[in-house]
Parts: C-alpha cells; structure tokens; sequence
C-alpha cells in the first residue's frame, strides 16, 4: 500500500500489551503526521518505554495494529522497521566510544549511503567526512570533531547520539528520555540541535521536563496507567482536567 501525503506515518490503532496479568498498555491510539513533533508524556510506569518496544518491533503488542507509511507493521520484525525509517535513541548509548565524533558520524552516513560497499572508495569516505563535519558545524561542535566521543562530556555525547541517529535520515526518530541526566541548559541545548537537524523528520520525545515538552512540540500525548488520557496542542494540554490530574500536577509537586 501507498502512503498518499495526507497519511500520518505512523499510526498505533488500539494497541494493548500485557505481561502475565499485567495491563501496561490498553487499547492506545495514536496518529504521528509526516514531518510532525510529538510530546510523550506521562508518570513512571505510564507505558511510555513499553509503546516504542511495540513500535520499534522489540515487544508484539498483545492485540492492535501499527502501520507505518501506509504499510501493517504489527509484526515487523526491529530491522525491518529501522529499515522502513523507524529509529529510536536508547538510554545507554549506541555509538563507538573510543573513535572520533567524526568517525562516528562518517560511518553512520556511509552505511547509509554507500552500504556495504562504501569502504571500497577513497572519494566516498570523503565525501562522508565533508558530510560530518558539515553536521558537527551546523550545531557549533567542529571543534570535537576529531576527540574520541569517550573524552566529551555526558551531555556533548548525548547530543552525537542524536546526531548519529539523524545521520541514518530516519522518517521517525524516537527519543526515550534524551534529556535525562542533563543539566537544563544541557537540555535545552540538545533540543536544539534536535529542531536544528531533525527537520523534516517525524518526533516522538519522551521527556519530564514540561518546559521542553510544551515549547518544541506541536501535539502531546499524555499516557497515565497505560491509556492514553489526551493527545492535543500544549496548549490543550495545559488546560486538560485529566492530563493535570495524571501528570501536570503530580510533577508540579515532584519538581518544586
Ligand atoms: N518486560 C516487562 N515485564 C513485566 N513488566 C514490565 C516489562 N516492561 C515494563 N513492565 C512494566 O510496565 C509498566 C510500564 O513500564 P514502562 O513502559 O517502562 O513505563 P515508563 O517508560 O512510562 O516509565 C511498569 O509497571 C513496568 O514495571
Ligand atoms: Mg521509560
């Protein structure tokens, strides 16, 4: 099936996943448009890490349909979802400590685009290169590029995270919790990078920090005990009976 523009990409029809007795996840809908940002929010154990499993392939949903681009992904397995343009960040990172921030990057662009033939060419490693710092200088880190990325600091690695997985040019990026460990100015600068590369590219971010959330995101989903109270504007978000009731003000408490 062909996916015609006004399609979401990605679209999660009454998915519920269970483990044993346990109901994590019951009967969730949620549409993500081409290009679109989404917020995905919701307390500890809301279900927010178990629906990525279920998108990206590492859980199959106890009952319910995912479709991406128009096609039934429901039990797809990982690699033939990354393959279709899904892909997540992980809380532990994912990229090769002990070689450059530009190697990483180059390899990542030329896997891409040169597959498995790419180290055959001089010219296309290259052209990766020229590629990567090109990234790099876009987000104002040319001056990393050439330091093993275990010699950064915690939030300069998280941001090549994301850029490595932007240099797969995903059509939809999950981001479980980016921002977790990062100082708020280290937060906001990974967001930023996020906007300033991610363009065109279909979001979902999971974070606590309501601020970013609120700010960067153009709808918000809102999990409480594996359903989905809301999914709305910020700004509808906001004023949300349930939403507050769930998250908004249990988190007012947490962070004051
Ligand atoms: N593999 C698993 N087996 C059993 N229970 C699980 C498993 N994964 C997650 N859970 C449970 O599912 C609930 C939701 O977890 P999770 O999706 O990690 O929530 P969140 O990411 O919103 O904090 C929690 O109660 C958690 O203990
Ligand atoms: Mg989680």
């Amino acid at each position: 099936m062909i996916a015609t523009p006004n399609d979401p990409i990605l679209a999660i029809e009454n998915v519920g996943k269970a483990f044993g007795a346990l109901k994590v996840l019951t009967d969730v809908n949620l549409t993500v448009n081409a290009g679109e940002f989404v917020g995905l929010i919701g307390p500890n154990g809301a279900g927010k890490t178990t629906l990525f499993n279920v998108v990206t392939g590492f859980l199959t949903p106890s009952h319910g349909k995912i479709s991406f681009a128009g096609g039934d992904i429901t039990h797809a397995k990982p690699h033939q979802r990354v393959r279709a343009g899904i892909v997540r960040t992980f809380q532990k990172s994912m990229v090769f400590p002990d070689l450059t921030v530009l190697e990483n990057l180059a390899l990542a662009i030329r896997a891409l685009e040169h597959g498995y033939g790419w180290w055959r060419s001089a010219k296309q490693i290259a052209l990766a290169d020229a590629q990567a710092l090109d990234v790099l200088g876009r987000v104002g880190m040319q001056s990393h590029a050439y330091k093993a990325v275990s010699s950064l600091s915690y939030g300069e690695q998280r941001i090549v995270d994301v850029l490595v997985s932007l240099a797969m040019k995903p059509r939809m990026l999950l981001l479980d919790e980016p921002t977790a460990g990062l100082s708020k100015a280290e937060g906001d600068h990974l967001i930023e990078v996020i906007r300033a590369t991610g363009t065109g590219t279909s979001i979902i971010l999971v974070a606590h920090d309501l601020d970013i959330v609120f700010s960067v995101c153009d709808r918000v989903a809102v999990l409480d005990l594996g359903k989905m109270i809301a999914c709305d504007t910020p700004a509808a978000i906001r004023a949300h009976e349930g939403a507050q009731a769930a998250y908004l003000g249990k988190n007012k408490e947490v962070s004051a």
